[in-house]
């Protein structure tokens, strides 16, 4: 199955997904930046993957950066649109129109915590457990029906640091495997809920 990957930063899970690859039948045809320097760039041209920077700065509003975006992603035809550490909100226009096929981690177990700085929330929450959340994305930021959760542990000496480097290990795991139930055409979105293998996804 053709995707594209939308990162910004470092693209870890751009390179889980990219390790997994030819197992979950994803064939990426290009990485999408907002950030110039984002070092996942680097790893897809290792890759042999297209990559194309689309820089939020040279843009006046939201609006008119997710047109571009949605032109640009449009050229590769993709069934699959995953977001893969990409740190922008999305237009509800942008949303809908690919509603469906766009995948998204976050690190929080949602929905606690949606958008920025979750481990240091929920460590300043004294939570117990932290986790990781792969959703379909809906136009409600961090918001979308839940497809999969991994959970761990919080240490008594944990800063946001070192959890968040003990859960992005848990995303390289739980990304690729979500990615290939969807590969699979296992994966579908209805009426706002998330189903897989036609079983509603249900979490709690
Ligand atoms: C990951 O922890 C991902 O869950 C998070 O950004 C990081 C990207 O790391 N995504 C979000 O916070 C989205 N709201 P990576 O660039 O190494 O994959």
């Amino acid at each position: 199955m053709i995707g594209v990957v939308l990162i910004s930063g470092s693209g870890s899970n751009l390179q889980s997904l990219i390790d997994h690859s030819k197992n979950i039948n994803l064939k990426i045809s290009c990485v999408i930046s907002n950030n110039p320097n984002a070092y996942g760039l680097e790893r897809a041209k290792k890759a042999n993957i297209e990559t194309k920077i689309l820089d939020h700065n040279e843009f006046s509003s939201r609006e008119s950066y997710d047109n571009s975006l949605k032109e640009i992603i449009e050229k590769f035809n993709p069934e699959v649109i995953i977001l893969a550490g990409f740190m922008r909100i999305l237009t509800a226009n942008f949303v809908n129109h690919f509603l469906g096929k766009v995948l998204n981690i976050h690190p929080s177990l949602l929905p606690k915590y949606p958008g920025l700085h979750t481990h240091q929330r929920a460590l300043d929450a004294g939570d117990k457990v932290h986790g990781v959340s792969v959703h379909f994305v809906t136009p409600e930021l961090d918001g979308g029906p839940i497809i999969a959760q991994k959970q761990i542990e919080v240490y008594s000496r944990d800063d946001a640091n070192s959890l968040a480097k003990r859960l992005l290990k848990e995303e390289h795991i739980i990304y690729p495997k979500v990615v290939q139930w969807f590969t699979e055409g296992r994966l579908t979105l209805k009426d706002n809920e998330a189903y897989l293998d036609k079983k509603l996804i249900c979490l709690d």
